[in-house]
């Protein structure tokens, strides 16, 4: 049965470019975010990688680990590595999964097979430090992921794991949020004492709370 959100995100050893990880271990009380390639040697991939290691301080800025997969062995990612830092700038800075047999890929349903009966798809996996899996997204391998949509998700589910709101369409960190929808208003009056724009009962507005 395919990972849904809430399900615990299923452990694994596997080698990687920054040595054996064991993913639970590794992700130790902090967020993870956990995407696979298609392949190695691949031109968007290779945008993609330089991409996260562009954003490593964004992703350690919110205590969040970041883990690279695809299904080519070690010694091919290796050699990968030099044309990710010569093309795109950024050297990889975060460890990179080689998972040749799709032992990772198979537990997580990376593959997609009538897509491709081979590669991985683009997934995403968002894992809490409750190792609860917060987000799945899936992206052709043809369409190279936007990690700043990444990076937003990220600072709504930190938010809203913290306090009883939830973020609108397109929020980003600081815009105005919505108190959640089982609070009541005399809920909302002692967590929100400052009051609350109400468009409707059951839309009603507030200041970030972390601003
Ligand atoms: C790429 O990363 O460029 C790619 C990989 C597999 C299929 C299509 C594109």
């Amino acid at each position: 049965m395919a990972l849904q959100l809430g399900d615990t995100a299923p452990d694994f050893t596997a080698e990687t470019t920054a040595g054996e990880v064991e993913l639970h271990d590794y992700l130790g009380d902090s967020w993870g975010v956990l995407f696979s390639h298609p392949a190695d040697f691949t031109p968007v991939c290779t945008t993609e990688l330089g991409e996260v290691a562009r954003l490593k301080p964004e992703f350690d800025k919110r205590n969040v680990k970041v883990l690279g997969l695809s299904v080519d062995p070690l010694e091919s990612h290796k050699g990968w590595v030099g044309d990710i830092e010569e093309t795109q700038g950024s050297a990889l800075n975060f460890p990179l999964i080689a998972d040749p047999d799709r032992k990772v890929a198979d537990l997580y349903g990376m593959i997609h097979p009538n897509a491709d009966d081979t590669l991985t798809v683009r997934s995403v996996f968002i894992i809490g430090p409750d190792k609860k899996i917060k987000l799945i997204i899936t992206y052709p391998a043809s369409t190279g992921r936007n990690f700043d949509e990444i990076l937003r998700v990220i600072d709504s589910l930190q938010l809203t794991s913290a306090h009883k709101v939830s973020t609108p369409v397109n929020w980003h960190h600081g815009d105005d949020v919505i108190i959640g929808s089982k609070v009541t208003n005399e809920e909302a009056k002692e967590q929100f004492p400052e009051g609350w724009k109400e468009l409707k009962p059951y839309l009603r507005i507030v200041p970030d709370p972390t601003k």
